[in-house]
């Protein structure tokens, strides 16, 4: 199959109609879409990205008036969150309706939820007349891509178009909530943090380890976002090896040689930079990744959650 590259929402959006899949940018990371009036195609996802048939896919969504036809009902805490953070990276999980095929809900009852703030995202959406299903437009495992040229590097030839859009805003996924209990539990640290959720008058809860042994993310099961290179996590330069095969990323600048150095200031740049940074090492065949451990608040919540699932693998 030859992969179609467009900067066209109505072209991308005319292959969703037709039950192809698009890959298409947000202001997370690239997802890869099927329309959920299209099961076949949402189950083609699963094999396109090798990505294990239990792992439930987020429903995506161009206004807050689409929501009702994916989302059963929605809680105090959800409502809330909606109103504050739709369009934003913020997942939220909640009873599904009929309309969600149980491909996409991976046999759960709730769905994910999601308005992507990404003005090309939306137009796309807009244009395919149905929510649209889409995990990260990655192969299995691989770090999500946060370029157009990334999905390419994964799915080139696999998908039938990639709506071309800019290099991302935020750099890691959306957070997902879980609004089936009260007090709703993050799933998943992202792009809205837990801090700005409880400034918002919502008391989410970091997830418990037995709320995740209940099975209730079951993404969090699987090894993510690693690159080929050895990922560690350092406290500082001092506890990296430098050398012509070795790479640093953090707010320190490390002394010796590295073959790559990624400096971020602070927990949003990180963010932003890390996905491209482990393919860019990859491209250049270094063998391990030094990542800087940074306080887990805010954004750092994500970044040190996407570091240590990177380095558990490796
Ligand atoms: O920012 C994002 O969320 C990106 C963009 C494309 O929207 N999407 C993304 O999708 O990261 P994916 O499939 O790579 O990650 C979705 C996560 C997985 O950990 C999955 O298990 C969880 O959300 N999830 C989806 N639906 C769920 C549900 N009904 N219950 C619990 N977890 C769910
Ligand atoms: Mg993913």
């Amino acid at each position: 199959m030859e992969t179609r590259l467009t900067t066209d929402p109505e072209e991308a959006a005319a292959c969703i109609r037709q039950g192809q899949l698009v890959a298409f940018p947000t202001e997370t990371v690239y997802g890869l879409g099927a329309s959920i009036d299209h099961p076949d195609a949402v189950a083609a996802i699963y094999q396109v990205k090798g990505r294990p048939q239990d792992n439930p896919m987020i429903v995506h969504v161009a206004s807050v008036d689409e929501v009702p036809s994916v989302a059963l009902r929605l809680s105090a805490s959800a409502r809330t969150l909606m109103r504050r953070f739709f369009p934003g990276p913020l997942t939220l999980v909640v009873p599904r309706t009929e309309r969600v095929p149980r491909t996409v809900s991976a046999g759960l009852w709730t769905v994910g939820v999601r308005m992507p703030d990404h003005p090309l995202a939306l137009a796309f959406l807009r244009a395919c007349g149905s929510p649209v299903a889409a995990p990260s437009a990655n192969l299995s495992g691989r770090p999500s891509p946060t370029s157009w040229e990334a999905v390419r590097d994964d799915l080139d030839g696999r998908i039938a178009c990639i709506l071309q859009g800019d290099g991302v805003r935020v750099g890691v996924e959306s957070s997902v909530v879980d609004c089936t209990t009260d007090p709703p539990v993050l799933l998943r640290a992202g792009g809205v943090t837990l801090e700005a959720m409880r400034a918002a008058g919502v008391p989410v809860e970091p997830a418990s380890a037995a709320h995740l042994a209940q099975g209730r993310s079951p993404g969090t099961r699987y090894r993510h976002y690693a690159p080929h290179a050895r990922v560690r996590v350092v406290d500082g330069p001092a506890h990296a090896q430098a050398g012509p095969d070795a790479a640093y990323i953090g707010p320190t600048a490390p002394d010796g040689t590295f073959a790559a150095v990624e400096r971020v200031t602070d927990a949003d740049a990180y963010a932003h930079r890390l996905f491209a940074f482990f393919r860019e090492c990859d491209r250049r065949g270094i063998q391990t990744i030094y990542c800087e451990s940074i306080p887990e608040e805010r954004v750092g919540r994500a970044v040190m959650d996407r570091i240590r699932r990177a380095a558990a693998g490796s």
